[in-house]
């Protein structure tokens, strides 16, 4: 067991004035969303002006905040001082993608005189899952840009953590990708000028190349961008876990992958806790089990995660629905203190 004291949340974020960028992550249905929105809904009561922005394909927001959020439009919270919501409709920007793709492989196998159709690529290319998480990266590089300046603080609401740590991890694989591609682009362009006969025609199609002017855009917006990702005195990526064995595996494992990508790790949180007020009044034999079995996944988490955990969050008797139970919500995250 680890003795160390773990940092709780209040003492992690007072101890970094700094701190702008919040992700959360974690298995599915662990309470990624009430936990974004808990961390949102302390900055907010805090004065900050706030952004909670969902990366969700499924629209999760609208029914934790129970308000109903258009797609893709920043709108502010009512009710709740400066919070605002964004919830970004990833099948909308898939679908984007997917046109935008197709048009410049229409280009590219017209250009390079490839005589293939094109919607077989662009098929074999949007069926990949890290299509719709590099939409999503997109997404998170869009708000970060676009909103920075507008908030005090931005937390975003990931989808299942194997999309939000890979697309975290992307950024350097983006970038070592891009730089390849943009060498590559250049070598094959350069090529055909030294080829052609008509070199002039050649050196204005180079100009006008959308693949290349999309991979310099899309270097460039890295480059802007990566600095947010890796600094722990803006950004931290909190896990939420459950006490049972495989959402701890599962945070265990990703904590690894994350500093491996040099992402901050703010710390974990440990939702859906059976307390001992909870037990006072549950004397169900089912109920007392839990509490028994529960014990020993705290005990993993004291001899695992213990440093890293930040805050115990009760299981409440309803799902979390609306500001009243999110408010709820912040307060554990806030009041919480290691025994
Ligand atoms: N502490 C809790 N007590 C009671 N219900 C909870 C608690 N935490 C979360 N829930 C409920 O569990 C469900 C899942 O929570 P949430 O949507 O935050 O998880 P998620 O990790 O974001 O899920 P997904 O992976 O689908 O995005 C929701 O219905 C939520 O209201
Ligand atoms: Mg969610």
């Amino acid at each position: 067991m680890s003795s160390k004291r773990p940092e709780t949340f209040i003492e992690f974020v007072e101890g970094k004035p700094n701190l702008k960028y919040f992700f959360t992550g974690g298995k599915g249905g662990v309470g990624k969303t009430i936990a974004a929105a808990g961390i949102a809904y302390y900055f907010a009561s805090q004065g900050k002006k706030t952004l909670l922005a969902s990366l969700n394909p499924i629209h999760s927001l609208a029914s934790v905040c129970t308000q109903e959020f258009g797609c893709g439009e920043v709108e502010k919270v009512s009710g709740i001082g400066k919070l605002y919501a964004l919830e970004c409709d990833i099948t909308e920007t898939v679908k984007r993608y997917r046109d935008q793709l197709a048009e410049k492989l229409r280009w590219f196998l017209k250009w390079a005189d490839i005589p293939v159709k094109s919607e077989d690529f662009v098929d074999i290319a949007a069926t990949n899952p890290s299509f719709e998480e590099s939409a999503m990266f997109d997404n998170v590089i869009d708000i970060i840009l676009e909103q920075r300046g507008a908030y005090d603080i931005i937390v975003f609401d990931c989808a299942a953590v194997a999309n939000a740590i890979r697309l975290l991890g992307l950024s350097k694989i983006y970038d070592l990708w891009l730089s390849r591609m943009v060498k590559s682009r250049e070598e094959a362009l350069s090529l055909r000028v030294k080829l052609s006969f008509r070199k002039e025609k050649v050196m204005e199609e180079i100009k006008k190349d959308p693949m290349m002017a999309d991979l310099i855009n899309m270097r460039r917006r890295m480059e802007e961008v990566k600095p947010f990702f890796v600094n722990p005195e803006t950004t931290a990526f909190f896990f939420v876990t459950l006490p049972l064995a495989l959402p701890i595996a599962v945070v265990k494992r990703f904590i690894e992958m994350v500093k491996a990508f040099d992402i901050p790790v703010g710390g974990v949180f440990v939702n859906m806790v059976l307390t001992e007020e909870i037990m006072k009044k549950e004397k169900s034999e089912y109920m007392t089990n839990k509490y028994k079995e529960q014990e020993g996944y705290l005990a993993t988490i004291r001899k695992d995660l213990w440093p890293s955990v930040r805050a115990f969050i009760p299981l409440y008797s309803t799902e979390v629905l609306g500001f009243d139970m999110i408010a709820k919500v912040s307060e554990s995250i806030v009041n919480w203190k290691p025994s």
